[in-house]
């Protein structure tokens, strides 16, 4: 007789250090998350403008004894309890990702546990797949294909998802990830790191207030035939365009946060209308930081209305990284579990669709 599983998600490829435990019932229909914790780094980073690798990796040693204690406080759990260990291994910062394993490894061992090593892109997809009913999160089977668009501090990807764990990436951006782009926009305006966020405030008050841009910017390979990105045009595109106005006051600020957000809407909504044609899918899956992004997100949603596609979304506050999208990778990829002296190894630059 199965029995409900408890696994324990751990997340540092970047700079947030989370940890979740969830419960998943003994069908594997529905889960409970029992304890959820994540602490960003964001302040500790903002001097340097950007995630400072060495940094991170310091912060989550220090930090995942603290998280951990946090989420099973909050669970109400014991060490015992739990039956899974998930850990991301990739892709991410290396140093980071390694500041996991190392603990992850020390926890499976002392609590004598298998560990699941999980793809970080794979956790954005599967968060985007359950949906909140009363107390529990039923796991949502897409209609399948389905495309995945990915859009993070580190990725802008459309997957073609054949199945959960058969994935082909079907475009990409060759140069800066949507994040990346939104974040290095930011600093050129003056605003601190993460700039996604504030990117995001200043362009709604920017809609609300009817102010423009002083000049459009690019639509980045808007026309092209693929289904790839680019977006370092883009932000130097708003560097030449803040170097000749000299002085940035706070309207021609939002002006400009403003056409950012357009354009970098317009061109995913593009893309993957592209996609939608080109592949006969199902579903769309949204994931990623990115699309804690309103204006992107009700963009994506007309257009899957357009198409008359379900779309799938993951809650607001479970787009940006946290534990619980790898507690989900860890339980779809249960069946890859190792001992804690397995050769686990932090992969920078883990494909989604090489992993498994
Ligand atoms: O998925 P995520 O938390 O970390 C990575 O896997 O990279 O994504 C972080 C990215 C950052 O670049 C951040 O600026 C962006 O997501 N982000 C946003 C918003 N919230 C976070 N970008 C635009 N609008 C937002 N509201
Ligand atoms: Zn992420």
């Amino acid at each position: 007789m199965s029995r409900p599983t408890k696994i324990l998600g751990i997340e540092t490829s970047c700079d947030e250090t989370a940890i979740c435990l969830i419960e998943v019932d003994e069908n594997g229909k529905s889960l409970k998350i029992l304890g959820n914790t994540v602490h960003s780094q964001i302040n500790e980073h903002i001097p340097y403008g950007g995630v400072f690798p060495m940094l991170a990796k310091r912060e989550h040693e220090k930090n995942l004894p603290i998280v951990l204690e946090k989420t099973l406080k909050e669970a109400g759990a014991k060490s015992s309890d739990v039956d899974l260990i998930a850990l991301t291994v990739g892709p991410g910062l290396e140093p980071a990702l390694w500041a996991g394993i190392t603990f992850a490894r020390d926890l499976a061992e002392k609590w004598n546990l298998p560990i699941v090593p999980c793809n970080h892109m794979e956790g954005h997809i599967l968060t985007s797949l359950i949906k909140k009913k009363g107390e529990i999160y039923e796991f949502i089977r897409p209609p399948l294909p389905s495309l995945s668009l990915l859009i993070s501090g580190g990725h802008t990807q459309i997957v073609l998802v054949e199945d959960i764990g058969k994935y082909k990436i079907v475009g990409e951006t060759r140069d800066d990830a949507i994040g990346e782009c939104f974040d290095k926009v930011a600093r050129t305006l003056g605003l601190e790191y993460p700039g996604g966020p504030k990117i995001s405030k200043l362009a709604a008050e920017a809609r609300r207030e009817n102010i423009s841009s002083p000049e459009p910017l690019p639509r980045p390979m808007i026309s092209s035939k693929d289904l790839n990105f680019s977006f370092s045009g883009l932000k130097t595109a708003v560097l030449y365009l803040t170097r000749k106005i000299g002085t940035l006051d706070e309207k021609t600020i939002k002006g400009i946060a403003r056409e950012v957000e357009d354009s970098v809407t317009e061109v995913v909504v593009s893309k993957m209308r592209k996609a939608i044609e080109q592949y006969a899918v199902e579903s769309l899956i949204i994931g990623g930081g990115v699309i804690a992004n309103k204006h992107i997100r009700e963009h994506l949603e007309k257009l899957a209305v357009d198409c008359s596609v379900p779309l799938f979304l993951p809650q607001f506050d479970h787009a940006t990284d946290n534990g619980l999208m790898i507690a989900l990778a860890g339980y779809v990829n249960k069946k890859k579990a190792v001992n804690f002296d397995a050769p686990l190894k932090a992969s920078g630059t883990l494909p989604i669709d090489e992993y498994r």
